[in-house]
């Protein structure tokens, strides 16, 4: 028998006023973006908003249903949106925020499973790891490298060959 172990270290800001300035915008959009977020039913709103590798930007927000299991988040709206208006290009940074009515928005959120899941596979397809940079509308930030480190064990396309 042997035991592996998975690590991973990840960043962990103050606030913006630590970040790199193209970090710290990107964060800003973010943040601001959560405002078209259409989520009537949690009242919790994302934004996600990315810095492609061609040096464009592109958004994504929640989109809830009141067919709950329709919603979709807004990291997978963001890689449609991303895959769709620039094939093939990859992610260098994406910046994930939340606002909401019903909690306060003070600190990171990751993205959930599935939208990982999602995610791992366009950084495979576009073999470039997707810097993520989490965090409310204030407090703590977190910078993750790759978003490999969120989901060890991810089921790959290679399983289906
Ligand atoms: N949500 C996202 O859009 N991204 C996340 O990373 C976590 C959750 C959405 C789904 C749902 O509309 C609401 O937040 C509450 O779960």
């Amino acid at each position: 028998m042997k035991e592996h172990k998975f690590e991973f270290q990840y960043e962990v800001y103050d606030d913006t006023t630590e970040l790199r300035k193209e970090d710290a915008e990107l964060l800003t959009k973010a943040r601001a973006v959560t405002k078209h977020a259409y989520a009537p039913y949690s009242n919790f709103f994302v934004g996600a908003v990315a810095k492609l590798d061609n040096g464009q930007t592109v958004s994504g927000t929640n989109q809830e249903n009141a067919s709950y299991p329709v919603g979709i988040c807004a990291e997978r709206v963001l890689l449609g949106n991303a895959a769709t208006l620039y094939p093939g290009t990859g992610i260098d940074s994406l910046a994930i925020s939340y606002d909401s009515k019903e909690v306060p928005s003070d600190h990171p959120i990751s993205p959930c499973g599935m939208c990982r899941q999602a995610l791992i596979e366009y950084e495979t397809r576009t073999e470039k790891p997707i810097r993520l940079i989490l965090a409310g509308q204030q407090g703590k930030i977190y910078i993750v490298n790759t978003i490999k480190f969120l989901l060890p064990f991810a089921f790959s396309p290679d399983e289906l060959l």
